[in-house]
């Protein structure tokens, strides 16, 4: 059966498939047209880093990712240390995954391996002391240490969501150069005022402060 496409000659498909903008083409053409616009304000993406490590406590990171998903305007990336996976699996029953884009451990072309994608924030919930040390002596040897590396170079925000205890003076003198180089030590130590019931509520505590760094208001218990 003859099909009505058969009557188009090669050289006009070509023509037509030329002038059909790629989606990489397009994107550009708008962003060129809404820097000309020569707005004083452009609202931008609240971007952010999200690194998992092999620390204990995935669910800090399972809770922070899903209250992230509420907020309107934020980009996330997400990245997974090697031993990350064995302790989700292994404190939840599960495997681990996430809704954001996920980059591979190892791939330095991740956007936010470059402070040229402005990424603002970045959160290593929970931060194995091997991370840590890592990134206290400039060591980029994966993603998330790449990107903390980052992160401080160009005076952006680094929180660390610690969970050791108790804490040898190598630990303490590696949380000392982290916040000396801008870093923010957030030790995953809940708080009991608000009267927390369950797991979550508990995890939460801890969830909410980092939120609350970023600058997103989790409409949480707040003393007085
Ligand atoms: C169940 C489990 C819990 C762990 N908890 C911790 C921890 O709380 N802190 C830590 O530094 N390492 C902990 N580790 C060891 C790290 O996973 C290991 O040192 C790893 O090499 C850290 O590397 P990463 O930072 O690239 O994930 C734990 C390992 C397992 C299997």
């Amino acid at each position: 059966m003859g099909c009505a496409c058969a009557d188009i000659s090669p050289e006009i498909i070509n023509r037509k498939n030329k002038n059909r903008l790629t989606e990489v083409d397009f994107a550009i053409k708008v962003q060129k047209l809404y820097l000309s616009l020569n707005f004083d304000f452009i609202p931008t993406m609240k971007k952010i880093v999200i690194a998992i490590t092999g620390a204990s406590g995935s669910i800090y990171a399972k809770r922070l990712m899903h209250q992230l998903h509420q907020f309107e305007g934020v980009e996330v990336g997400v990245v997974y240390s090697k031993n990350a996976p064995d302790v989700w699996r292994h404190e939840l029953g599960e495997e681990i995954h996430s809704d954001f884009p996920v980059y591979d451990r190892g791939d330095y072309r991740a956007p936010f391996a470059s402070g040229s994608a402005k990424y603002e924030h970045m959160v290593i919930i929970p931060c194995s002391m091997g991370t840590l040390g890592r990134i206290a002596h400039g060591i980029s040897d994966d993603l998330t240490s790449r990107a903390a590396d980052v992160i401080l170079k160009e005076r952006r925000q680094l929180i660390c969501v610690i969970r050791d205890t108790p804490l040898n003076l190598i630990h303490i003198e590696n949380m000392r150069k982290v916040t000396q180089a801008g870093g923010i030590i957030l030790p995953a130590a809940p708080s009991f005022y608000s009267l927390p019931q369950t797991i979550e509520e508990v995890v939460d505590t801890v969830t909410h402060r980092v939120l609350d760094l970023i600058g997103l208001d989790p409409k949480t218990f707040r003393w007085g």
